[in-house]
């Protein structure tokens, strides 16, 4: 089924959006390591990487339909240098909200478009971002646990450090 000329523009924005949280990520990235944070650091680039397998996903999808995916601009992060550690995961789950907020819209437009191809690759981002979601929120609720105990937060560090690393090739 041919995707319509706005269906396209809607996947179009999403893909620039995945893009956005990679550079998101990106910089979240850089103040967990300006903070010798290097475990949550490792895991917010990580994190970046999967982004862009997300917007991979998107192209590949509208390129596979016949249609013509297009990049657009990708705005600078709006992440304020100096955030905790607890800041620095809440900016992400808000991030991720608005992602999943996003998906939701570009799902309700495939459906009022009748554009039934879409739905299965949609219902696979719904489900990551439930995921992606409760994984941020568990962090966030660790580190309130921790509170200001250092060697509390020097051991979540080393553990989100040692996150498995997954090819950006392919984020299944
Ligand atoms: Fe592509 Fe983290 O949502």
């Amino acid at each position: 089924m041919k995707m319509s000329d706005d269906i396209v523009q809607a996947f179009n924005d999403q893909i620039t959006l995945e893009l956005t949280a990679d550079m998101t990520y990106r910089q979240l990235a850089i103040e967990a390591d300006a903070q010798d944070l290097s475990g949550m650091a490792a895991w917010l680039r990580h994190q970046a990487d999967e982004e862009i397998v997300h917007a991979n996903k998107f192209i590949d999808h509208v390129l596979d339909r016949g249609s013509h995916p297009r990049i657009g601009t990708i705005k600078a992060p709006e992440i304020e240098p100096g955030l905790s550690p607890l800041e620095i995961f809440q900016a992400a789950l808000a991030h991720e909200e608005k992602v999943s907020e996003a998906i939701r819209q570009l799902y309700r437009s495939c459906t009022s478009a009748g554009d039934i191809d879409a739905i299965p690759l949609l219902h696979w981002f719904i489900d990551e971002q439930i995921e992606e979601e409760s994984t941020v929120s568990d962090i966030i609720g660790r580190i309130q646990l921790i509170d200001d105990d250092g060697s509390g937060l020097l051991r979540l560090d080393a553990e989100l450090g040692s996150r498995d690393v997954e090819s950006t090739e392919n984020g299944d």
